[in-house]
């Protein structure tokens, strides 16, 4: 997308300007100058770029099958819910199904069009404009590629699927069928990463020359999705660098704007296996572990007493520790982290070459006390550091650091929005690309997501083969 483009996308330009509004250079630049007034709640920021309202401009709803009704179609589902005006739920999907049935209620799916696997939603002729696809991973690319046969639009969950070949296979389709598919990489349309991406482009930072970004993971969230959960198994799912990661690598190629080259990538699980585990632990850290008390990967610790990641739960109440004891006792979550069926990595770097000789490192890492990526930018004029929520720009011939600052959940109307107001910037754009059938709404073509994939799978052929990857989108 040319750097036009995307500045129109993200709205800089006037509040309440339509999307297919001419724009003048003026009204693209970027205040630097801390002069315009900061909406009343929010704190200083002295960067200010406009973001749009997570409102879809379209006058009148699009209709949408949610297939896996889960933690991400619960959240598709409260969109859904808050925009109703734009896009209406008209069938779920869900093997579970009371999980099914529960999104259902909410928007009065009739019983007919509530689905268990999501092989009965295809056996019916087409019967919305598109489809949402937040099955696991594993369950990605035979729905995608059925509901693009059959005349579907979709908006997919990342990973797009779990192999090269599927990921390219889904483009392939989606061009010969004319679909739109949007992947769910909602760092993109987080106001954080769009302001950070709307100075690197105005020049503030002079040339790009290199990025270094972080993901610290935290270390309960690692024990949680990477050790005794959903994602723990390299081949069940998607490796590491894709599960979680194919956000970060999108985000840097799109920083970056400029293809990838080769990739040199390292990594392992080093912590969680069997021969760490500590004396006498038994299976279940409900079992009476005499390490419990120390252990900061402790079940009872993290679900129990902090009452981290209960969403995978299906609890009656979430303040019911003993509901939760009682699953903890026989469910995935309750294992001992030395003792589950894990293999994927716990730290991950890569380094990048992208055309031009711009280079970039990406550090993934379990052993974080926080979450939220970490991101420095380095260009010829000036230098970019960010937290996750706040960035700061310096400019080496001002010597004046400025900050970009936003809280998201003060924002009315990306309240309950996750990851940063992506999650609804993402739905939003979807919304619109498939109500105007202009997939340009998207900040990202699902070119540009593949790219991004195989960026993913070079990094595990350079980890696996110990030699640099050369990267062939
Ligand atoms: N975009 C993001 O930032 C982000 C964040 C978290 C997860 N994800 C991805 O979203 C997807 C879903 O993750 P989740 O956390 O919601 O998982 P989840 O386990 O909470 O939900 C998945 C749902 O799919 C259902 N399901 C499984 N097989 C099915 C089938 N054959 N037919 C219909 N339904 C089926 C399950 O019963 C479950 O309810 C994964 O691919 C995950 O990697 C993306």
């Amino acid at each position: 997308m040319i750097r036009r483009d995307f500045l129109k996308r993200v709205g800089l330009v006037a509040t309440g300007v339509a999307l297919s509004d001419p724009i003048t250079k003026a009204e693209t630049a970027i205040n630097l100058s801390g002069s315009a007034a900061a909406a009343p709640q929010q704190p200083k920021s002295d960067i200010h770029v406009k973001i749009r309202s997570p409102k879809p401009q379209t006058d009148k709803p699009i209709t949408v099958v949610i297939i896996g009704a889960g933690n991400r179609g619960r959240m598709y589902s409260r969109y859904s819910k808050t925009f109703n005006d734009h896009i209406k739920v008209v069938g779920v999907s869900d093997i579970i199904e009371s999980r099914c049935n529960n999104i259902a209620d909410l928007h009065n799916v009739p019983q007919e069009n509530r689905f268990g696997h999501f092989r009965e939603v295809f056996e019916r002729p087409k019967m919305a404009d598109a489809v949402i696809i937040a099955t696991p991973d594993d369950r990605h690319y035979e729905p995608c590629i059925k509901a693009m046969e059959l005349g579907y639009h979709v908006l997919l969950e990342k990973p797009a699927a779990p192999t090269e070949k599927e990921c390219k296979d889904i483009l392939k389709v989606s061009q010969d069928k004319n679909r739109i598919v949007a992947i769910s990489h909602v760092l993109r349309y987080s106001p954080y990463f769009i302001a950070m991406k709307s100075v690197v482009d105005s020049g503030a930072v002079g040339e790009l020359v290199s990025i270094q970004h972080m993901e610290p993971i935290q270390y309960a969230h690692m024990a949680h999705s990477y050790v005794r959960g959903n994602w723990r198994c390299e081949k069940d799912t998607t490796p590491i660098i894709l599960a979680k990661s194919c956000h970060d690598l999108d985000i840097i190629r799109w920083i970056v704007g400029k293809p990838c080259k080769s990739i040199s990538a390292y990594g392992s699980l080093h912590l969680f296996k069997k021969e760490n585990m500590p004396a006498g632990a038994p299976p279940r850290c409900t079992d009476g572990c005499p390490h419990e008390s120390t252990c900061p990967y402790s079940a009872i610790d993290i679900y129990v007493k902090q009452k981290r990641h209960l969403g995978v739960f299906d609890l009656k109440d979430r303040k019911d520790e003993n509901e939760i004891m009682e699953k903890l006792r026989t469910n995935w979550y309750g294992r001992c982290v030395y003792q589950c069926d894990n293999d994927q990595p716990d730290h991950y770097v890569a380094n990048m070459e992208f055309e031009d000789g711009v280079t970039s490192s990406f550090t993934m890492d379990a052993f974080s006390p926080w979450g939220g990526r970490r991101t420095r930018i380095m260009g010829t004029m000036g230098f970019i550091e960010g937290n996750g929520s706040t960035f700061t720009l310096w400019d080496f011939k001002t010597r004046t650091p400025k900050t970009w600052r936003m809280v998201i959940d003060d924002a009315e109307e990306y309240k309950d929005a996750g990851h940063g107001g992506g999650d609804y910037g993402l739905v939003r754009d979807f919304v619109e690309a498939v109500a105007f059938e202009d997939p340009g709404k998207l900040s990202s073509s699902i070119k540009d997501s593949i790219e991004s994939h195989v960026m993913g799978f070079a990094a595990e052929k350079s980890r696996k083969s110990n030699h640099k990857a050369e990267v062939k989108a």
